[in-house]
Order: structure tokens, then C-alpha cells, then sequence
């Protein structure tokens, strides 16, 4: 396998040497049915690694089972990992599989290993020597194939002087490692992942997409982005959801970054995450975000379709130019005969409109009041009283 290849298969974009080291090795290994080890921060793409050897593997075309070791209830981690014989619980009414013969002739990616509890940690080290394990409360030994992946954000090593890791695991496991990068010692890639992930995100949300300036991916190397990639990611599709349609700047990037970097030095985490939540935290809201976003769509379309149907029975504009009209959404919003856009109605009251009008009226006429009186279609006395109602003198500036 050659490294355009580990790219493609497993959707990684990169071309910085920090990147190609990792594709290099993953590309020499992938195929050698050997324990690895993926180290890096939060957010670098370990679990986009694992994929990558797993699918440049012999086990390719059998599953791939992830395990956050870190998730689960120390509990009942040995359980879910060997699963577990009926009655080894009070509520163990049935027999269980676990993951490590679930992902029999496949892969298992043991994600955040350093929280794996110290007494899991021998039995898994055991299925690494000799494929052997036993469920839960049985006392049959069970064999599986299975080639382990395994990736933390932690130094194992420290973990193992500290009494936390058990050592021949840690040997084992060490054999072969793989060290990401973090995203601050290859930003040659940041350009690469922008372009990705905001034409991934604008197709998928159907948003207008101008680009980012050759200034503003600059602006994007002055950070330090704790988060990595996923962090990258998650600034991109905000910031694409924030200035809808606009091509981005240097100054937009430099004003989200700031407020990031706030939030990042408000918490008191020591955890490397962009801000004080954590990554499934800022994922979920993000998910949250762009359901509001696609419901604002969604009215918008909905909106377009009313007033394209009504203007096909007013006027008999053909399917296609009606169809078009859908695209354009400047031009639907004249084709009918209202002063007022269909979005705007309920957001304001006559009040607020009136008073606007005398506004801008007023500015239009260089605060001559008679000829706005007149073009209002009030009597000068009125729009005087109104003036003084609304408190508008203040806000209009005389030009002399
Ligand atoms: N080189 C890359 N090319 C494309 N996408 C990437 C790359 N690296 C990371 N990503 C994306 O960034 C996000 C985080 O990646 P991933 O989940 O693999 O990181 P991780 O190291 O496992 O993070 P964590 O330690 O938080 O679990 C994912 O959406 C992933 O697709
Ligand atoms: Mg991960």
C-alpha cells in the first residue's frame, strides 16, 4: 500500500511531513497482523488511523469494533469485553458476547487504553499473547482472532512509573506506535483540512460557500488549536453557519478565535479541549446548531415554494422559470406586490414600522419635514407629534 491509497481509504487529508511520517508507517504496517499503538492529543485522528489499518488489513472486509475504554463503568468493562455467562450477575439472565468475540477475524480498537482499569489490563494482555479468554463468571477458555489497535491521549509510559499500566502490557503494546502529531506542528495541513471540511459541510447543509481568504487560513496558523483537527473542524462549520454565504476574512477568523480562546482560558480543565466542554459536549452543541440552522432553511424553502406557486398563478411563468425563482431568492421577494418580505411578518408591529418609515423618510428628505410630511401622506402637525412620540429627533443627524 502506498500512501495515496492509505489517504483515500480511510478519507485523511494531509501533506505535511508530520502527516506523511504517519501515513508511512501506517501504510508499512496496515497489511502485518500486529498489535499498534496510536498516540496523540485529543482530536488528532487516532480513531481515523485505526480505521486506516484496519481497511488496509486482511481483515478489511470483517468489522472493525471501537471500544472507548475510557466510557465504560469500570464495572462493567470486563463484561462488555468478554462478555459474560448467565447468572455471573443478579441480572445476568443471559449469556453475553463481548466485544473481543464479536470482533472475531476482524479488528478491535481499544480507544483511551490508559483508563483501562489495572486487573482488565492482564486479561486483555492475555488475548494479545494467545487469543485466549474467558466470559464473565465462566470457566470455559474461548478463543478469538482479533488484531487490537489501541490509542490514548495519555504517556503510557508515566502511567507505568506511576503504578497505573501495567508494564508488559505496556510493552507489548509498544512494539509498534504510532505518533500523531498535534495540529500546531504541521499547519501546512490547515489550508488542506479548511477547504475539506467546509465543502463538505456547506454541500451537506446546502449553504452558499465563497471561500476563505488566503489571509484568513494565515490567521489560522497563529493559533495553537488544543483541539486539533476536530476543533479545526468544528471552527470551520461554525464559522461557515455564522457568516452565511460570505467569503471568510481574516478579521472574521481573528474575532471567533478570540472568543474561543476565552472560553479555553476560563476553564480550569487541564484536559486539552478547545473550550470549557468537552469534545462531545462542543459536538452536541454543534449538532444542536446546525439543526436550528437547517429548521431556518427549511422555512426559507418553504417560503420560496408559497410564493413561487403563487406567482405561477398570477403570472403563467413556465415550470422552468418558476424552478429558478426557487434559486434566486432576491428576486421572489419583488415578485409579488407586498412592501413587506413574507419572513419579516411577525417579527415587528405597525409601531416599530411606522416608526421606522419616519426614519428613513426623514433622512431621505435631509430632515425637511414638509416634504417628508408629504411623501408620508400626514399633515405636518402629525408627523411633529410622532416624532416627538417615537423620541426619533435625537436619532436623526442634521447635516448642518
Ligand atoms: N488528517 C485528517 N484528515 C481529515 N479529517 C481528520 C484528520 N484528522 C482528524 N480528522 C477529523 O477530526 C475529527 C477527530 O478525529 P478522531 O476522532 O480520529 O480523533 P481522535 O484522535 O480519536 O480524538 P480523541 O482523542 O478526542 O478521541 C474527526 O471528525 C476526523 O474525521
Ligand atoms: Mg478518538
Amino acid at each position: 500500500m502506498n500512501i495515496d491509497l492509505v489517504k483515500q481509504k480511510a478519507g485523511i487529508i494531509g501533506e505535511s511531513e508530520g502527516i506523511n511520517q504517519v501515513l508511512e508507517m501506517v501504510a508499512q504496517v496496515a497489511s502485518v497482523d500486529i498489535s499498534v499503538l496510536i498516540n496523540g492529543e485529543s482530536g488528532t485522528g487516532k480513531e481515523l488511523v485505526s480505521k486506516a489499518l484496519h481497511l488496509g488489513s486482511k481483515r478489511a472486509s470483517s468489522d472493525l469494533v471501537i471500544v472507548n475504554c475510557g466510557a465504560i463503568p469500570e464495572g462493567i468493562i470486563e463484561s462488555e469485553l468478554f462478555g459474560h455467562k448467565k447468572g455471573a450477575y443478579t441480572d445476568a439472565s443471559d449469556s453475553r458476547k463481548g466485544y473481543f468475540e464479536t470482533a472475531n477475524k476482524g479488528t478491535i480498537f481499544l480507544d483511551e487504553i490508559g483508563d483501562m482499569p489495572i486487573e482488565t489490563q492482564v486479561k486483555v494482555l492475555r488475548v494479545l499473547e494467545s487469543g485466549e479468554f474467558m466470559r464473565v463468571g465462566d470457566s470455559i477458555t474461548k478463543k478469538t482472532d482479533v488484531r487490537v489497535l489501541a490509542a490514548t491521549n495519555k504517556d503510557l509510559g508515566k502511567l507505568v512509573r506511576e503504578g497505573k499500566f501495567r508494564q508488559d502490557l505496556y510493552y507489548r503494546l509498544k512494539t509498534v506506535t504510532i505518533n500523531i502529531p498535534p495540529l500546531r506542528h504541521r499547519k501546512n495541513d490547515i489550508r488542506l483540512l479548511v477547504d475539506r471540511f467546509a465543502l463538505q459541510f456547506s454541500r451537506s447543509n446546502n449553504i452558499k460557500y465563497k471561500g476563505f481568504t488566503p489571509e484568513s487560513i494565515k490567521e489560522m496558523h497563529n493559533y495553537h488549536w488544543p483541539g486539533n483537527v476536530r476543533e479545526l473542524r468544528n471552527f470551520v462549520e461554525s464559522i461557515l453557519i455564522l457568516q452565511k454565504g460570505e467569503r471568510i476574512t481574516a478579521e472574521m477568523v481573528s474575532n471567533q478565535l478570540a472568543g474561543d480562546i476565552l472560553d479555553y482560558n476560563q476553564s480550569n480543565d487541564s484536559l486539552p479541549v478547545v473550550v470549557n466542554r468537552d469534545p462531545d459536549q462542543a459536538e452536541r452543541e454543534l449538532i444542536l446548531r446546525q439543526l436550528l440552522f437547517l429548521r431556518q432553511d427549511i422555512e426559507d424553502l418553504k417560503l420560496m415554494m408559497k410564493e413561487s406557486s403563487f406567482s405561477d398563478l398570477n403570472s403563467s411563468r413556465s415550470i422552468n422559470q418558476s424552478f429558478d425563482s426557487t434559486i434566486h431568492n432576491n428576486e421572489i421577494i419583488n415578485q409579488d406586490d407586498n412592501l413587506i418580505k413574507g419572513e419579516a411578518i411577525g417579527a415587528f408591529n405597525t409601531k416599530d414600522l411606522e416608526k421606522e418609515m419616519i426614519i428613513r423618510t426623514l433622512e431621505h428628505f435631509n430632515n425637511n419635514r414638509r416634504a417628508s410630511a408629504k411623501s408620508l401622506d400626514m399633515s405636518e402637525r402629525t408627523l411633529y407629534r410622532k416624532i416627538n412620540d417615537y423620541g426619533i429627533e435625537k436619532k436623526i443627524k442634521k447635516d448642518n
